[in-house]
């Protein structure tokens, strides 16, 4: 009897450790790679994209319209309903075989805040309490001062998924849905979801992060490029270049990145360099001529540090059958 009360025992904890294990999910990073990647924070109450702008500490406005396709005037008043979803570009770093948002975004603890609920309440399961104790070295979770920073880590990965280039989502998961519906949304399969996550729908969470690999944009980007690790996202924009190009993934351009001059108004008079394409003297970044059955752009290449932005003529068949 006391034996059968011992292994009863002993399955209750592992249930437990294996409940703790994965609430506590890490994104698998085994590369050495810094790249950017995406989270998308489910706004707790109504509110504008301004602040959550400010929870996340991005710098620019636009960093986060372009990656939620949202129009280029939208202002920082902008409405964003409760549970909308919003995507939060963030540098991203791997180290132990972990990855973790780069020393971002921080957070400065308010009167009364407890820890419990600034990974649950404010950030919305996309940290848990544990690694939020673990990264700011915290010994006794009940005691945290006001006024103090904490960093954030979200999760994040920059690993290839299925030998593919992709973009790492971090997705809190909904109640009522299963890996399979989170696949179909994302336009990824059970299959990988399962592997990433070293997780079944038993083990599905809601409101805990899971690692969605988002399919990306092939590109002309050369390897010497300053952003070469620059790797963008279906249904994303992001701004390279120092600002001066902007670069969108979409279905209809069939996965290959289009990318095109700003024209913003940059501070401290900083100019854009030329983005003419070489070999042609008309066609400059993001143009397309056609001829026949070819189909000629000018497309982005990179950048370097002398204020060199990098093009390219790239040529297809627009015919059936070619
Ligand atoms: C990284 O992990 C993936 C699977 O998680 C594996 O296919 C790949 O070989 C690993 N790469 C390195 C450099 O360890
Ligand atoms: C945002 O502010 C502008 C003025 O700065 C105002 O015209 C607009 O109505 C406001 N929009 C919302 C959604 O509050
Ligand atoms: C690295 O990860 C392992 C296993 O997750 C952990 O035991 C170890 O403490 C970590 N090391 C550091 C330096 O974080
Ligand atoms: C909405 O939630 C954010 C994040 O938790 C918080 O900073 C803000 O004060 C909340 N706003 C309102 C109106 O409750
Ligand atoms: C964490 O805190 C302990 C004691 O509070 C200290 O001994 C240790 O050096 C700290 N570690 C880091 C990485 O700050
Ligand atoms: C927290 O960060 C803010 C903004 O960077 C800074 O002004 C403040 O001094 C920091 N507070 C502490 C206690 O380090
Ligand atoms: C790409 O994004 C569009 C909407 O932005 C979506 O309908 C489509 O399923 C996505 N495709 C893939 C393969 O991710």
């Amino acid at each position: 009897m006391a034996h059968m009360g011992t292994s009863i025992a002993l399955l209750l904890l592992m249930i437990v450790l294996s409940a703790s294990i994965s609430t506590a999910q890490n994104f698998k990073c085994n590369s050495t790679a810094k790249c950017r990647t995406l989270v998308g924070y489910p706004s707790p109450n109504t509110t504008s994209i301004g602040k959550i702008q400010t929870l996340f500490n991005i710098k620019n406005l636009r960093t986060i319209l372009a990656a939620n396709n949202l129009p280029a005037s939208t202002q920082k008043n902008y409405t964003i309903q409760a549970q909308q979803v919003v995507k939060i570009p963030i540098p991203c770093v791997c180290s132990n075989n972990t990855g973790v948002s780069n020393k971002m975004p921080v957070y400065n603890i308010k009167k009364d805040d407890g820890l419990w609920h600034i990974a649950v309440e404010v950030f919305r399961g996309l940290v848990t309490q544990d690694r939020l104790q673990a990264a700011n070295n915290i010994s006794n979770p009940n005691v945290i001062i006001e006024g103090q920073n904490l960093t954030i880590p979200l999760p994040c990965s920059c690993d290839s998924v299925n030998n593919q280039k992709v973009v790492h989502y971090a997705h809190v998961v909904e109640k009522g849905s299963t890996l399979e519906s989170i696949a179909q949304q994302f336009g990824t399969d059970k299959d990988t979801l399962v592997r990433l996550n070293g997780i079944d729908d038993s083990k599905l969470l809601a409101d805990s992060a899971i690692d969605v690999p988002l399919q990306a944009c092939s590109s002309s980007i050369r390897p010497e490029s300053l952003d070469s690790s620059l790797v963008v996202a279906n249904g994303t924009s992001v701004f390279t270049a120092n600002n001066c190009v902007k670069c969108n993934c979409d279905t209809a351009n069939k996965f290959t990145l289009q990318c095109e001059p700003t024209n913003l108004k940059l501070p401290n008079n900083v100019t854009c360099p030329s983005m003419a394409c070489d070999g042609s003297d008309s066609l400059t970044l993001g143009n397309t001529t056609t001829s026949g059955c070819s189909q000629t752009t000018c497309a982005y290449a990179g950048y370097a540090s002398n204020q060199t932005i990098f093009t390219t003529l790239n040529t297809t068949s627009t015919c059936p059958g070619k």
